[in-house]
């Protein structure tokens, strides 16, 4: 090795990282080989401007890595077999990329033996922990660098900055939203989102349509297999293809607008909106699978492993124990979760009106009002003499008690 100091950028194409490109070579970091990667996770990126905003900004070399069908077929397949749903509504859009995004440039890091992974997260948000807790899986030891925790820069600041080493710039004051996108959706935060009482204005949006703009009711049947949606109307699809076709047939009725204020993993609660159609449609039918499938005790047991699993990965905890041992639970009830889902697509709302498999658990003839029930109405009594035991001796005891 020839001893050069290299940084290796977790690059988005944005200004910010476009910045921490150039800033990495000044004298206050000093490096002399800076590498931005640019990972591909799903979102829409002009792949020849971002080329040429990191090489004006002064990369040694600039890398794509495809990571979208392992981000599909690893992160998203397994926040739907969770039913991740982060405080109830958010699906873990930008914390699911982050382990994916970080593992790619730590990879690629260790390949070169640089010296410094970087990113461009604040000090304040969850991305930075996201993204170092995956730097420090993949590459025990690296040394970090989050050069807008190290100085405050302003956009405009940042702009002039930018202006002044020759990197074009497209951001504008007019474009104030902090956006994140990949797959499973897209993240929105910042400009007028920031007051709670501001409603959200429809330039932001990209996945959904105004709900008042949809068209009539549509059903659509979502097939699973062991857990994981396989197709959509009886045509089978890769995981990253059916949640692209999600996104396009829900996001017309405007189903997976999420405005929200979440409460940040440093404590801040912030005012974010989202927009998750095919995220919000297949866990909504996923759930809907496991209500006919699971017994009481798996359906009682996964609700709360399920919400810890999304705060872990809310949280940074990608890659951890905790989060493997309950995909170990996860998965030993996915097995016999293959079936139909029967959703009916309405604005705003995804309704589940069928779902049907073959290991139903759930049955028909105990159920039943009507005839042909075979449910053992002369043991309920006895089910209920001695469910009430308890209760008849505590009512019991209150009235001696009461009386003394
Ligand atoms: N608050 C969300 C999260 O923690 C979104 C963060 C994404 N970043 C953004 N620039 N909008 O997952």
């Amino acid at each position: 090795m020839s001893g050069a100091r290299v940084a290796v950028v977790a690059y988005s194409g944005g200004l910010d990282t476009s910045c921490i490109v150039a800033w990495l070579k000044e004298d206050w970091y000093g490096y002399d080989e800076v590498v931005a990667v640019l990972v591909d996770v799903g979102q829409e990126f002009d792949l020849e401007e971002s080329i040429t905003r990191a090489e004006a900004a002064g990369a040694d070399d600039v890398l794509l890595v495809d990571r979208k069908d392992a981000f599909a077929g690893e992160q998203c397949a397994r926040a739907i077999l969770t039913n991740a749903l982060y405080e109830g509504k958010y699906p873990l859009v930008s914390a699911l990329s982050r382990p994916v995004i970080a593992g790619a440039v730590a990879e690629i890091a260790l390949e070169l033996g640089a010296e410094a992974v970087v990113h461009g997260c604040t000090g304040k948000g969850n991305d930075q922990l996201r993204f170092e807790l995956a730097f420090k899986a993949h590459y025990p030891g690296v040394k970090v660098i989050a050069p807008l925790r190290d100085r405050i820069w302003t956009r405009d600041e940042e702009i002039e900055y930018a202006i002044a080493k020759g990197i074009p710039v497209v951001q504008t004051a007019s474009a104030p939203y902090s956006i994140d996108e990949n797959l499973f959706g897209r993240a929105i935060e910042a400009g007028v989102l920031e007051d709670p009482w501001n409603a959200p204005p429809d330039e932001p949006y990209a996945l959904t349509s105004e709900p008042g703009t949809a068209p009539p009711p549509l059903e659509v049947t979502v097939g699973f297999e062991c857990g994981l949606p396989v197709s959509i109307d009886g045509e089978e699809l890769s995981l990253a293809e059916l949640i692209t076709r999600s996104n396009r047939v829900a996001g017309s009725y405007g189903i997976g607008r999420i405005d929200m204020i979440e409460n940040r993993a440093v404590g801040i609660k912030s005012r974010e909106v989202y927009e998750a159609p095919g995220a919000i449609m297949l866990i909504t039918a996923h759930s809907a699978l496991e209500d006919v499938v699971l017994t009481k005790d798996e359906a009682r047991l996964k609700r709360p492993l399920e919400q810890r699993w999304t705060e872990l990965v809310y949280e940074g905890c990608w890659h951890s124990p905790a989060r493997e041992a309950i995909d170990a639970f996860v998965d030993s009830t996915q097995q016999l979760i293959t079936g139909d889902v029967r959703v009916e697509l309405r604005p705003n709302a995804v309704v589940v009106t069928g779902r049907r498999s073959p290991h139903m658990i759930y049955a028909a003839g105990l159920a039943s009002y009507g005839t042909g029930e075979t449910f053992p109405h002369e043991a309920a009594e006895g089910f209920i003499r001695i469910s009430s035991l308890e209760t008849e001796l505590h009512a019991a005891r209150t009235r001696t008690s009461s009386r003394a």
